[in-house]
């Protein structure tokens, strides 16, 4: 099953993917600052924004990962740069493990390489018994919203509230479906080495999640990554949407774009 897909701008494509309880939505503000120079494709994850609810079958990454290939093909979209967040950054390795030859650069934000240890990936795999169990996601949204976004930002209507509105627009099986799917997700951390495209790696010194020293860590493996660190939490993106977009046009440029 194709998962929806957001089109938007011409030129050559990015693809957008977004954290674990986000949408295609949460790319708004870098759709809005880069769209006019390039072609902005953003996937909802199964059971998630505008997407269908996940297939049957072993939740897995990768299976989301090839039909994400799936779909670009259905666009006759060969080459294309990868920004994930995240959830979208573990998608973004499962892409490089796969079709290597079609990612032009990098840019992983907020996210880790190492698989989960015991402890989380058992909470993970409670959080989908929860959801499935009450068939609600209501029942995780302040939770999440409390580890997604800095202090300051939970005080923000207008970061906060979106926030909580993609949150509801996932089903209980999407919630199901991505945090299994997280859970089994192998160990990137062998594959940041063979990484030879520009990439850019950015931390938020706030992020509950992913704390900036692990996010370091992955800047510092990959051959000449680009490493910055900005005082925001998890949703580096939504929090500080100005300084990441500026950060994603000066990878994205059109040397970098062609080559
Ligand atoms: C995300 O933001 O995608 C998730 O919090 C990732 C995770 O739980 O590892």
């Amino acid at each position: 099953m194709l998962p929806a897909i957001h089109d938007t701008g011409t030129g050559e494509a990015v693809l957008f993917l977004h954290a674990f309880t986000m949408d295609a939505s949460q790319w708004d503000h870098q759709v809005a600052a880069l769209s006019g120079d390039m072609r902005c494709v953003r996937v909802d994850l199964w059971g998630c924004g505008a997407s269908p609810p996940p297939p049957a079958g072993a939740p897995s990454l990768d299976t989301f990962a090839a039909a994400v290939l799936e779909a670009l093909d259905s666009r006759d979209i060969k080459r294309f740069a990868v920004v994930g967040l995240s959830m979208g950054g573990y998608l973004a390795f499962a892409l490089w493990r796969l079709a290597p030859e079609r990612i032009r650069a990098l840019a992983l934000c907020n996210t880790r390489a190492a698989a989960d240890a015991p402890g989380p990936r058992d909470d993970r795999l409670a959080m989908a018994d929860l959801v499935e169990r009450e068939q609600s996601v209501e029942p995780i949204i302040e939770p999440m919203v409390a580890r997604l976004l800095s202090a300051d930002a939970q005080a923000e209507a207008h970061i906060v509230d979106p926030v909580r509105g993609r949150i509801r627009r996932c089903t209980p099986a999407g919630i199901a479906f991505a945090q299994r799917a997280i859970a089994s997700r192998p160990d990137n951390t062998p594959l940041l080495g063979s990484i030879n495209v520009p990439t850019l790696v950015i931390a938020g010194t706030q992020d509950a999640i992913v704390g900036p020293t692990e996010v370091r860590a992955i800047a510092d493996t990959i051959p000449d990554a680009r490493h910055v660190e900005l005082d925001c939490g998890h949703l580096s993106n939504l929090e500080l949407p100005r300084p990441v977009n500026e950060q994603l046009a000066a990878l994205l440029t059109p040397a970098t774009m062609a080559s």
